[in-house]
């Protein structure tokens, strides 16, 4: 079988070309990937001489790219490329509607013109919203989108739907709850933290640290798309997470005791515009239709996480260096700025 993987030198998708590699013998891999600041070649640096993967550099919302990419032939294509950051978003999101708008439709449209057999589109629990009291996320709760990043992610969910609705195509959707593992970039909590942390820094948490996530430890992810993949039903949605809420402050004092860290490392800062307060997913479907089950406790999966940043430290010093770090510290005082007009 012939995939594009689109956004595969990100963090999920590197993830999950690796797992592919290892559980599927018979699958060929084109990762299609314009390297923005979030896709990192170092992600695969050691699957980049595998004879069933090659990598092309290239954008989604070129229709040039995309036609070129699937014109060896591809059965079937995971659309991971996307702006995934929801700060950045608050920032400026018109690269966000660019790639998760603009570039799903491209993709959409171009795999339709090359009768591409199955479109996979990899989704979030965030175009629900958020939860105010208990209850859970199910594939029929209504999109309630808080942030620019949910919002452009929404509206990709819903072309996909009409593709499948309107031309036929083989389109699913999958809305995943927050992943954590090796290879995040650190922009989002964990490796935020982890990486503070290491380094003596303040730990941001945003508002009273009392938000909620669904953690879903990033190989759980990769196992349920590859079942979603495999057997799963053409225009359905499933939602994808494995029931380990935590509160960030919890989170973030485990990660400080994993490192025997003390917790006057926690420095309470300005609340996240539109913050999402509670995520938490039903995902019984996926369970009882395609007989998948997340495997990784959260508090062992941190443990081995913290693990994999601590060894893994060059890649975390690479990612930082240079241009990098300007562009975040820039990043920051634009955050500033902007929460003081708000
Ligand atoms: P990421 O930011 O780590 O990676 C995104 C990748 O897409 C990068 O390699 C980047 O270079 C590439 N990319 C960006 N714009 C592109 C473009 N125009 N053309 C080609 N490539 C482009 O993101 P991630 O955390 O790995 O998330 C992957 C997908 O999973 C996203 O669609 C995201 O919405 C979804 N998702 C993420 C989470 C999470 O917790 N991280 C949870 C649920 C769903
Ligand atoms: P994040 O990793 O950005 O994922 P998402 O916004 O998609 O859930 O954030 C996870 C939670 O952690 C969210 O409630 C915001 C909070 N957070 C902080 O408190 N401090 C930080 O520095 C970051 C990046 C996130």
């Amino acid at each position: 079988m012939k995939l594009l993987i689109t956004g595969g030198a990100g963090f999920i998708g590197s993830n999950f070309i690796r797992y592919l590699l290892e559980n599927r013998p018979d699958v060929q891999l084109t990762n299609l990937d314009c390297l923005s600041y979030a896709g990192n070649l170092e992600n695969l640096g050691d699957i980049s001489g595998n004879q069933r993967y090659r990598f092309v550099r290239g954008d989604i919302t070129s229709i040039i790219d995309v036609k070129e990419s699937l014109r060896s032939g591809v059965d079937v294509v995971v659309n991971f490329a996307a702006e995934s950051h929801v700060d950045r978003s608050i920032l400026d999101s018109s690269s966000f509607l660019r790639t998760n708008v603009l570039g799903t439709h491209i993709l959409l449209e171009e795999c339709r013109q090359s009768k591409v057999s199955r479109f996979l589109q990899v989704s979030t629990d965030e175009v629900y919203g958020s939860l105010s009291g208990e209850g859970l996320f199910t594939e029929e709760s209504p999109l309630a989108t808080n942030s620019p990043y949910a919002a452009t992610k929404a509206a990709a969910d819903l072309l996909c739907r009409s593709y499948h609705r309107t031309f036929g195509m083989d389109i699913i959707v999958t809305r995943c709850s927050n992943n954590y593992g090796p290879y995040q970039f650190p922009e989002k909590l964990i490796p935020l933290m982890i990486l503070n942390a290491l380094k003596d820094k303040p730990l941001p948490v945003y508002g009273d640290g009392m938000q909620t996530r669904d953690w879903i430890h990033v190989t759980d992810h990769c196992s349920a798309l590859d079942r979603v993949l495999m057997d799963g039903i053409p225009g359905q949605v499933y939602n994808i997470g494995s029931n380990q809420e935590r509160k960030n402050l919890q989170v973030v004092h485990h990660i400080l005791k994993i490192l025997g860290k003390s917790n006057d490392l926690v420095q309470f800062v300005r609340d996240r515009p539109g913050h999402d307060r509670r995520y938490a997913i039903d995902s019984s479907l996926l369970q009882k239709e395609l007989g998948w089950i997340p495997k990784i406790d959260f508090e062992k999966g941190l443990t081995d996480t913290v693990r994999w940043y601590r060894e893994n430290y060059s890649w975390l010093k690479n990612i930082q260096s240079g241009a990098y770090r300007e562009y975040y510290k820039f990043l920051y005082e634009e955050r500033n700025k902007t929460l003081k007009n708000l």
